[in-house]
């Protein structure tokens, strides 16, 4: 059988989206696929204890603000795990960018809205949830895009809108949007991995035609 595709995480907080990476590549029906490790951004994240449980080996940045050692560890502990694909999940600092070059087209960000509305440095987690109902927006959403040098920024690879309701707080619509981020994060990775979807060097975003027709994604019961 073939070596499964090693998928590697970056998280900075409780972890919810790494566990639903690591429940849908743990299956037995997906051989083909592994959650090898994730990097925390601090001590005492939430995603390390998660980490645990599952068995999956973890590793905290150094407090360092020297971003030529933090691309050091990145790069080496990355490279230790043979990390195939790289997922920020909830990673609240900048990766630096010689291990965005070394992982181009192979890394991507989950954000909790619909990009390039309410995004870059300093929206985060609940910020950005209150910025999306302090400007009355009906819709927000969930945005899995390749990372580049900045802030949220990179080649948008899927979005899925989720509604605004009357009286929503941002806790609510926080709740919500992170239901979808556990669906459609898992997703996203699966279709990179398959090589359904990927990046060009023209830095477009490629789907293949025959996903996009047969209604895979939209019919899958997890
Ligand atoms: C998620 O909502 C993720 O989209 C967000 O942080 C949360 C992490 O939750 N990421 C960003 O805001 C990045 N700009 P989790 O630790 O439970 O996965």
């Amino acid at each position: 059988m073939a070596e499964p595709v090693r998928i590697a995480v970056l998280a900075s907080g409780g972890g919810s989206n790494f566990q639903a990476l690591v429940d849908r590549f743990s299956r037995r029906d997906t051989p083909g696929r592994r959650v090898v490790g994730v990097i925390a951004s601090r001590e005492g994240a939430g995603v390390l204890e998660r980490a645990r449980r599952a068995g999956v080996a973890s590793a905290i940045l150094p407090a360092s603000t020297d971003d030529d050692r933090t691309a050091t560890f990145l790069l080496r502990t990355l490279a230790g795990w043979r990390s195939e694909i790289v997922v920020l999940a909830g990673y609240m600092k900048l990766v630096p960018e010689p291990v965005v070059r070394a992982h181009w087209g192979r890394i991507l960000n989950i954000h909790p809205a619909l990009l390039p509305s309410f995004g870059g440095q300093g929206m985060y987690g609940a910020r950005v949830h209150r910025a999306v109902v302090d400007s009355g927006a009906r819709v927000t959403g969930v945005t899995v895009h390749f990372v580049d040098e900045a802030y949220d920024r990179g080649p948008i690879l899927c979005q899925w809108p989720v509604p605004v309701l009357a009286g929503d707080t941002p806790a609510s619509v926080g709740a919500r949007v992170l239901a979808v981020e556990h669906r459609l994060l898992p997703a996203a990775v699966e279709a990179l991995a398959s090589g359904i979807v990927r990046l060009d060097a023209d830095g477009r975003v490629r789907w293949s035609r025959e996903w996009f027709d047969s209604e895979r994604f939209f019919n899958r019961e997890d």
